[in-house]
């Protein structure tokens, strides 16, 4: 698995960065390939301090599961900010607790958009359907917010 993702994200960056020059966007789809088939995020840990579902805020859904990949767990659990390669992975589900509404990931990197953390953004629907991706701009508004916490809202909890 680790020697699969040290060959897998270098190539994700290289795809991004291709097209965050180009302007082209199905870097999105492979994303959402890399995140439900190559490496799925149901196998990835939850964000320490959070188990399972949980209640969340607007505008996310009343209900969320947050996973992160390895890269991302690490730094977390030593408080440190996210790195290269780092993907966070939010489900949002309705008020039911079943209703899966979208998927929210964050991917770290470097060099990407500065001014929005160098963090690549999407929200695909519950079958990967992409409903925005890149530098969005609504995302990055937003969460500016919590700028000083590397974009982040929620935070992480070491026991
Ligand atoms: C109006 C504010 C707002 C917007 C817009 C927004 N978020 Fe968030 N986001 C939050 C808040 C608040 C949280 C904390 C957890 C929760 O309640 O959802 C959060 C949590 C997250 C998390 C878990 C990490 C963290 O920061 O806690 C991810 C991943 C995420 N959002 C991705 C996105 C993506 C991708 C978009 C755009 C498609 C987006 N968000 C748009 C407010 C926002």
């Amino acid at each position: 698995m680790k020697k699969c993702l040290i060959l897998v994200l270098p190539l994700l960056v290289a795809l991004v960065m291709v097209q965050a020059v180009s302007g082209q966007d199905d870097f999105a789809s492979k994303f959402w390939a890399y995140i439900s088939e190559t490496n799925p995020y149901s196998g990835w840990g939850y964000w320490p301090g959070t188990y399972g579902m949980y209640p969340g805020k607007s505008p996310h859904g009343a209900y969320l599961k947050f996973y992160a990949n390895g890269i991302a767990l690490k730094a977390a659990r030593e408080g440190k900010p996210m790195p290269e390669g780092a993907i966070l992975v939010k489900e949002n589900y309705g008020n039911d607790q079943k209703t899966l509404m979208a998927i929210t990931p964050m991917y770290k990197v470097k060099g990407y958009n500065p001014s929005g953390g160098d963090w690549y953004w999407a929200k695909y629907g519950p079958n990967g359907e992409v409903m925005a991706s890149g530098a969005v701009k609504g995302c990055i508004n937003c969460h500016r917010a919590r700028q000083a916490n590397d974009w982040i809202f929620t935070e992480a909890k070491i026991d």
